[in-house]
Parts: C-alpha cells; sequence; structure tokens
C-alpha cells in the first residue's frame, strides 16, 4: 500500500497550471513546499512531476540507480540544438558515454589550473572598465557578470574572444544563444501544436541555431588550419586530439561542435548568477564581507595572483559555497524512474510510502534542500560562510547540498565555476570597496533557464593601496 502523494487539485487539460507562475515558477514551487511539505505532486504540461525538498529524500533518490537523467522542459526543447551535447543527451545514449569519457580529463584539476591566465585576463577587462566607471556610477552587476563568465568560457573552451567588455550589444554568438534559450523556455510551456503555428518564433530559434552551428564549425576549420603555437591545451583541443578511452577513437565533428554551443550554453548564465549573488549576499553581510576582504588583502597582497594563493583563499571559497546554497543557479534539476536493474517487476516506493510511476518525474528543488532545517539548523536561511569551511564542509550528511546535480550526470563544469568564481571575487576584492548603489534594494529574483539578481546595483570604489 502507497500513500498518495500531496498536492493542489489538477483541472481538467490545464492540470496545475493555475498554481504556477511560468516566469518565476522557482518561487511558485517553494510556496507549494511549504503548503505540503517535503513531497508534493503538480500535473505540468501534460505528465506528473513530483517535487522533493528534504535531504532524506533527495539521499534516497540519489543513491538509487532507477532514477536517472531523461531530459524534460527546457533542456529537451534544447535537444533539437545539441542532440548529443552532454547537457541535452538522455541517459544510455552511446554520444554522451563518448564524450563524457573524452572530456572528463580535461575538466579535471589540473587542466582547469592551466587556465587561471585566461579566466585572470577577463577579470582585468573588468577591473578596468569597473575603474574606469569610477566610484558614482552604478554598476549592472548581473550584466556585467554575464559578460565576464561568457568572455571566460569562450576563451577557455575554444580560444574565441568576445570581447564584451568593449560593447554594449552582445556578440552575435551570445545573442542566438540567448535566442534559443528563451525558446526552448518558451516552448516548454505551451503545447507542440501551438508551437507549430509560431511561424516567426520557429524562424528566429532556426536561424540562431544555424548561425551557432555555422560559427562552431568555422572555429573547428581554423584551429585545424592554423593551430596556435604554442599549442593550446583548451578543451577544443581535447574534443580534438584525445582519443575515447574505450573506443580508441577521436570525437566527430557533429559531436564536438553539439559540445562546444554546449560548454557556452551551460557554462556561462550558472556562473554570472553566482557571482551575482554571491557580491549581493557579501555587500550586504558586512562581517562576512570584512572577513573574505583581509584574507583576500593578506593572501594576494597587492601581488599577483597565483594558482597556488587561490587555493588558500578557503574562506572566499566557503562563500562560493555558501551563495550556492542559499541561492543556487540551476534551481531544479530532475530524474526519472526506470526499472530496477535488479528486479525489474519492483515498483519504486519513495520513503517507503510513495509510489512514483514510470512517467512521473522527480525535481530537486534546490533552494528546498539546502535550506532543510534538519541540516542546517534554524538559522537555515541565514548567509553564514563559515558552515561551508572545509572541515564543516566535509562532515555535511551526504546529499545535502547539490547545486551541481547529481552522480554521472552532475556538472562536469563544476570545478571550473568553483575556480572561475573564487578568482573573479578574489581579483576585484584586492581593487575596489564594494556597497549597495541603492541601499534601500530588496533582492528580487530573475528566472530564466537559470536564476540571477534582478535590478542589482553595485558601486565600486578603487582602493587606496593601488591608486
Ligand atoms: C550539468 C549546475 C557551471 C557544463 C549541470 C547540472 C547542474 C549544473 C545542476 C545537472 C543538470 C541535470 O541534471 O539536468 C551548474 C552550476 C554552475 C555550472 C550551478 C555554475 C555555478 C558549468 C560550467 C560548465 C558546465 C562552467 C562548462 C564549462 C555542464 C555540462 C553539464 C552540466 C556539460 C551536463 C553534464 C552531463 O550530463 O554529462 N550543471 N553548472 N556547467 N553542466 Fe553545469
Amino acid at each position: 500500500m502507497s500513500t498518495p502523494i500531496p498536492g493542489p487539485p489538477a483541472w481538467p487539460f490545464i492540470g496545475n497550471l493555475r498554481d504556477v507562475n511560468v516566469n518565476d515558477t522557482v518561487r511558485c514551487f517553494g510556496e507549494l513546499a511549504d503548503t505540503y511539505g517535503p513531497i508534493f505532486k503538480l500535473h505540468l504540461g501534460g505528465d506528473d512531476r513530483i517535487f522533493i525538498c528534504s535531504r532524506e529524500l533527495v539521499d534516497e533518490v540519489c543513491s538509487r540507480k532507477e532514477f536517472v537523467k531523461i531530459p524534460i522542459g527546457s533542456i529537451k526543447q534544447l535537444q533539437v540544438v545539441t542532440p548529443d551535447g552532454l547537457f541535452t543527451a538522455p541517459h544510455g545514449h552511446e554520444a554522451w558515454a563518448v564524450g563524457h569519457r573524452t572530456l572528463l580529463p580535461a575538466f579535471g584539476p589540473l587542466s582547469i589550473r592551466a587556465m587561471l591566465p585566461e579566466m585572470l585576463d577577463i577579470t582585468s577587462q573588468a577591473v578596468l572598465k569597473w575603474a574606469r566607471f569610477g566610484e558614482h556610477n552604478a554598476i549592472n552587476v548581473t550584466e556585467d557578470f554575464t559578460r565576464l563568465t561568457l568572455d571566460t568560457i569562450a576563451l577557455c573552451s575554444m580560444d574565441t574572444r568576445f570581447n564584451s567588455f568593449y560593447q554594449n550589444e552582445l556578440h552575435p554568438f551570445p545573442q542566438a544563444i540567448r535566442t534559443i534559450l528563451m525558446g526552448a523556455q518558451g516552448r516548454s510551456t505551451r503545447p507542440a501544436w501551438l508551437s507549430s503555428f509560431m511561424w516567426n518564433e520557429k524562424r528566429e530559434f532556426d536561424g540562431a541555431n544555424e548561425f551557432l552551428h555555422k560559427f562552431a564549425e568555422e572555429v573547428i576549420t581554423k584551429r585545424r588550419n592554423s593551430p596556435p603555437i604554442p599549442v593550446k591545451q583548451d578543451l577544443l583541443d581535447a574534443m580534438l586530439n584525445r582519443k575515447d578511452p574505450v573506443t580508441g577513437k577521436h570525437l566527430d565533428d557533429a559531436l564536438i561542435i553539439d559540445n562546444m554551443i554546449t560548454f557556452l550554453i551551460a557554462g556561462h548564465e550558472t556562473t554570472a548568477g553566482l557571482l551575482s549573488f554571491l557580491f549581493y549576499l557579501l555587500v550586504t553581510h558586512p562581517s562576512a564581507y570584512t572577513v573574505l576582504q583581509k584574507e583576500v588583502d593578506d593572501t594576494l597582497g597587492n601581488g599577483p595572483i597565483t594558482i597556488e594563493l587561490i587555493s588558500k583563499l578557503q574562506y572566499t571559497k566557503a562563500c562560493v559555497r555558501e551563495a550556492l546554497r542559499l541561492r543556487p543557479t540551476a534551481a531544479i534539476w530532475g530524474v526519472s524512474p526506470i526499472n530496477n536493474p535488479d528486479d525489474a517487476d519492483q515498483p519504486i516506493i519513495l520513503g517507503n510510502q510513495w509510489l512514483i510511476k514510470p512517467n512521473q518525474t522527480v525535481l530537486v528543488l534546490c533552494p528546498k534542500l539546502h535550506r532543510d532545517p534538519s541540516v542546517f539548523g534554524v538559522d537555515a536561511d541565514e548567509f553564514k560562510p563559515d558552515r561551508m569551511l572545509e572541515d564543516n564542509f566535509k562532515v555535511l550528511p551526504k546529499n545535502c547540498w547539490k547545486p551541481f546535480g547529481n552522480g554521472a550526470r552532475a556538472c562536469i563544469g563544476s570545478d571550473f565555476a568553483m575556480q572561475e568564481a573564487i578568482v573573479a571575487t578574489a581579483a576585484l576584492f584586492q581593487k575596489f570597496d564594494f556597497k549597495l548603489a541603492d541601499p534601500d534594494y530588496k533582492l528580487s529574483v530573475q528566472q530564466t533557464l537559470t536564476l540571477k539578481p534582478k535590478g542589482f546595483f553595485m558601486k565600486a570604489k578603487l582602493r587606496p593601496s593601488i591608486d
């Protein structure tokens, strides 16, 4: 016997559409969790979605092999663009396994450390822009961190410069990515028959898709015809020259292109949101701000930033982790049940009482999981970076902090993102003092595929030591 999963009643045809605002779903799901508890069900887009919020349930889902990634929603819509990309490929897809095996070493600690000069190169452009901007002008934080993360991933993954800090308009490549992301999100919220009548949207989406593929093809041709000297060991080099350790084969061009586009899509908005939330949390929490500033000063002084010094910035790292806990920018990720590999006839029961059916997707609601009071205590809603210092972090209960997803399908770029965020924070704190542009600003959140602060402006004053 199983217990019915709670949730608001669904209406014929529209299911639970009236219970959520499609532009602000994450907040709505959080409110539903407050009403219905750690597990609840909604009928959306023709399917049941089971939301889970407690560490206990998430731990169970993360540990059981019957739950795998089957793309739904916007990720499914992105399959038109990158069918074989690491992010969009469904569980069991051979192209995913080949790409994953071949690319994993390129995202390993040694490779990521070697990307420090490129990360510093782009961060120094942000420093220059903010220094020239002056202390009285308000910086649009999320826009500039989007420039920073986009240019960093483009430089590190395919040795391409978008020069976003030198222009007001976005480069056509990120513009095309925006069109694709907005299109995928829109398509995921309406029935397919309705999308098929939206000819303008389809023309723009297809045009952007074609542009991305052509651009990536040209980057590959350029690299093959005139490789940089000395050899550049970036992600493109790994994709062109490494062999899959199992099949011994190189990746074919279609797979390389899908993954080049994937890195740009998956690798910039999430980190831009992280840096924006982090800076918001720091400027509104003076004690954490002061400890981080002191750590940067004591460790880096006015000197050059090296990878050895970056690894000493343990409080800064804890602040990044704590920002990801309170404000996970990829707020929801999902898994679907497949037959138990050891016993296909076993129904899938979660928490000893809730039956999960084959057509139901289980979604982990990270903003709620990350504030589970049974793990993080009564002050779970507060920004307290100390709880994420290494000694505390490593004894946290398993699967209570999941901003990067789970298992084999977890984020391949997590080390990249962590290093990028720490480097950018340290380099910016080395040069500037920061404060809210509007002292009365109250955080509001903007949701696209990922979450970012909305309307957050900051002022940056050059610090006396480097005048
Ligand atoms: C997957 C979060 C940065 C590339 C994921 C997933 C999450 C995530 C939650 C799992 C999605 C799912 O299960 O459906 C984040 C966050 C980031 C970040 C919060 C920054 C703060 C990056 C960066 C890159 C990247 C910088 C590329 C350099 C990918 C890829 C996947 C992925 C390729 C798919 C992995 C696979 O299934 O094999 N990310 N990500 N991400 N991420 Fe990230």
